[in-house]
């Protein structure tokens, strides 16, 4: 019933590459001999800029990454450097079925009773997903928590019930008409973060139901949403309140629903972001 722990070296052996990858990122390098400069010249080079990172043809701005801050400031804005996809790192077990898969059943029944990595060894019900699987808004959490594990839902426990009032009061919305999961499909023991190796088994998942849904939108709540999205570190208190970009599809960061029942006082920064997530559904 244990992880094969071997495949648990690998994946944090796999995790550390994508991290080290990273910082080359962050730090301009896209590839081998290729350095960013950020001159108008080598935003325009395909080679060194990911097409799906782009962000779309739109007027609105959308800053993305580690350069989000500097984005800000600068006209036009800053470049968006190409990152390993989970396709390249990360996903050294991955069955070609998961990136086949063409629904979310099949997703699913493609995870399987997951020993991919070590949450299984404490999870009582994987937490897939739950809601519109054509869902024009996406929202992503961390991972489960103990309610969510017991039930199998994502987002029913207190933070859970924050977030339904979120859409169903704040957004005018029904729960079944966005879709609502985690980057982790398995509760962290005692509500500890997701550790790298934990996100890189899972993050396939998550990118294949990204792909199957299709929202035009997504909500990343909280730090680990926000940064295993956008391929950066840069803390969520800098990142929420823009738009960014996720494979073309507009992503705007907030605060984990779980912060806010701990500051509520920051409540009101949640709903500038959901103010303009309606603003951009054309709903305000
Ligand atoms: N917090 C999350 O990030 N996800 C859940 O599903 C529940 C709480």
């Amino acid at each position: 019933m244990s992880a094969d722990p071997q495949r648990a070296q690998l994946l944090q052996i796999a995790a550390t590459m994508r991290e080290y990858l990273e910082t080359l990122r962050e730090s301009g390098v896209t590839g081998f001999g290729q350095v960013v400069a950020n001159t108008p010249k080598e935003r325009s080079d395909p080679v060194s800029v990911s097409p799906a990172a782009q962000p779309p043809a739109s007027p609105r701005r959308l800053v993305s990454g580690a350069g989000a801050e500097e984005a800000r400031s600068a006209s036009p804005p800053a470049r968006v450097a190409a990152s390993p996809s989970a396709a390249q790192v990360g996903d050294l077990f991955l069955s070609p079925k998961v990136q086949t898969a063409q629904t979310l059943e099949e997703l699913r029944a493609e995870i399987g009773d997951c020993r991919r990595c070590k949450l299984c060894q404490g999870r009582t019900k994987l937490v897939f997903g739950v809601g519109d699987a054509k869902a024009e808004l996406v929202f992503v959490g961390e991972g489960p928590g103990r309610d969510e594990d017991l039930k199998g839902e994502p987002f029913v426990g207190r933070a859970g019930q924050l977030l339904t009032e979120i859409i169903t009061k704040g957004m005018k919305m029904r729960r079944d008409e966005v879709y609502i999961c985690n980057v982790v499909k398995c509760r962290p023991p005692d509500n500890r973060n997701p550790e790298p190796d934990e996100i890189a088994a899972c993050e396939p998942f998550l990118i294949r139901q990204l792909e199957i849904v299709k929202p035009r939108i997504i909500v990343a709540l909280g730090t680990f949403a926000a940064q295993t999205l956008l391929k950066t570190k840069t803390p969520i208190s800098r990142l929420r309140g823009n738009w960014h970009a996720y494979q073309g599809i507009r992503l705007m960061p907030t605060l984990h629903p779980a912060y806010l029942l701990r500051n509520p006082a920051d409540k009101k920064l949640v709903w500038q972001d959901i103010q303009a997530v309606l603003r951009e559904m054309g709903r305000l």
